[in-house]
């Protein structure tokens, strides 16, 4: 196979890439219409080429419907499980963002046969429990907190020797809550940099030991990993946390034939334990991928804060430890409905027909962050157009996201004559019920969300918002842009 290349002749880590969804900073398909290229052309996003700058203009109402594309955490957990099973694993509506594709990469490096059959359709041959390959190459993540942590889970608990890299914010991100436990099953941290960071090199025991593990932080991505290394333990792995947060894992593990038993944890029941039996046999299956409510985020806000739209938004899953932010937006005022309930892939999905609202300030609770850990930013912007204050308590975690997004919220409202102020791991931000002024330039620091938020942000208020860097969109919303086109939005390059 030829080894494609980026423009300036490196080449690059991963050979999949979706028709025209991906984005190379100033490769003029990063923007509406981009349809063209063969299924496996590959463009991942570059580390460092230049930055490509994206601004936002108030214009007329949005109107029409959309399909997000894919849930990230769903598909990351596909291609994993695919890795791990035997037999054939057929997904439907992958998403087909760099992040996806770095692991897709990776389940290949690690022995599977990772194929793309046509636009969200992949097709993935595992090597079983016990059949994976020590990788030829570092597996570079790009920017992909979740791919690369639930895959140190895959490495560290089996006897295989794997080295982890990915971008700038990736090499900033902690590894030492993956590793702590990881290391208690016996994985041997070869090498790592200071503070448990990537590059990090891991070298898996030929068993791994069952542990039971309380979660230090509500973290999806910590459970996630101690399951899969449990996935080779002889015995029951058990994760507690205190607060429950996604469970797309343990329903996943269930659907590739593990046992999960999973109850009630804590005096008023917030948190979980969850039970794994070890050493299952995990046969490849079809799993059909629901729209992210994380990536829906966006549109909906920018149909409750741009005046006279509305929006439908399809598919979009309903799983409740998902929907803190839809919840939240409904006690502020906000018109949305939720339509043809329907299962999809063994969750419930909803059409959601958003239309232009006027909000009011509240109080969002510490125990609903894990529902809506990433809906933080776009919530700070519906917030800066609602009458009065709203509070956002307990966002400790946003601090070690692809950026600190406390910081970088906060830098973004700061740029754009939003009333604000950090107190602790709260943010609270004071609306008039009017128009912010805007006019701002928003460092997005390698954070798609950071960028999509800001640039709904701008879809409103009196003056354009610009973001200094969009290429990271193509992580987790490859085809934001056209989509918000479609919708009426004016952002352009
Ligand atoms: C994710 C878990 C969350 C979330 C991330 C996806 C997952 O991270 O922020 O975008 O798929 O498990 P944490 O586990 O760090 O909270």
């Amino acid at each position: 196979m030829t080894r494609p290349v980026l423009r300036d002749n490196r080449p690059v880590t991963s050979r999949f890439v979706p028709a025209g969804s991906l984005a190379v900073r100033g490769d003029p398909a990063f923007g509406p219409g981009s349809t063209h290229a063969a299924e496996t052309r590959v463009q991942p996003v570059s580390h460092d080429l230049a930055p490509q700058p994206l601004t936002a203009t108030a214009g007329l109402a949005l109107q029409g419907s959309l399909r997000p594309p894919g849930d990230k955490s769903i598909s990351h957990r596909a291609m994993i499980l695919g890795l791990l099973s035997i037999g054939e694993t057929r997904v439907e509506g992958l998403l087909e963002g760099d992040d996806v594709l770095r692991t897709a990469t990776a389940a290949e490096a690690l022995g599977a046969t990772v194929e793309r059959l046509g636009e969200g359709r992949w097709r993935i041959l595992g090597v079983g429990l016990s059949g994976l390959t020590d990788p030829a190459d570092v597996l570079d993540f790009g920017n992909a907190g979740t791919g690369s942590r639930l895959m140190m889970g895959v490495v560290g608990g089996q006897p295989v020797t794997a080295t982890f890299d990915g971008d700038a914010s990736l090499r900033k991100r902690p590894m030492r809550r993956i590793l702590d436990p990881l290391v208690r099953m016996g994985t041997e941290v070869v090498s790592e940099q200071e503070g448990g960071r990537v590059p990090l090199t891991l070298r898996g025991p030929r068993e791994a030991i069952p542990i039971t593990y309380e979660t230090p932080v509500a973290s999806a991505q910590i459970k996630s990993a101690v399951l899969l290394a449990g996935l080779n333990a002889p015995g029951i792995t058990t994760v507690i946390e205190a607060a429950a947060t996604r469970d797309h894992t343990e329903r996943m593990l269930r659907l590739f034939g593990a046992h999960v038993e999973v109850t009630a944890h804590g005096p008023e029941g917030h948190g979980r334990t969850i039970a794994l039996t070890g050493q299952p046999t995990l046969r490849g299956t079809d799993v059909v991928v629901p729209a992210d409510p994380s990536s829906a985020a966006f549109p909906l806000v920018a149909a409750l804060i741009v005046p006279g739209s509305e929006v439908t938004i399809e598919g979009v899953m309903m799983n409740p430890l998902r929907t803190g932010l839809i919840t939240t937006l409904i006690e502020m005022g906000a018109d949305i409905e939720r339509l043809r309930e329907r299962e999809e892939g063994g969750e419930t999905v909803a059409d959601l027909r958003v239309r232009a609202s006027r909000l009011h300030g509240v109080d969002v609770p510490p125990e609903r962050a894990p529902a809506m850990i990433d809906e933080y930013p776009i919530l700070a912007v519906a917030a800066a157009f609602a009458e009065g204050t709203t509070r956002m308590n307990g966002l400790h975690e946003l601090r070690v996201k692809e950026s600190d997004r406390l910081a970088a919220v906060a830098d973004g409202l700061k740029a754009n004559g939003i009333a604000h102020i950090i107190e602790g791991d709260d943010l609270v931000v004071h609306g008039d019920g009017t128009a912010p002024k805007g006019g701002g330039t928003v460092a997005t620091h390698l954070d798609h969300r950071i960028a999509m938020a800001f640039l709904v942000l701008g879809l409103a208020t009196r003056q354009p918002v610009t973001v200094d860097d969009g290429a990271m969109i193509a992580t987790s919303f490859p085809s934001f842009l056209p989509t918000m086109q479609a919708l009426g939005g004016r952002i352009t390059p």
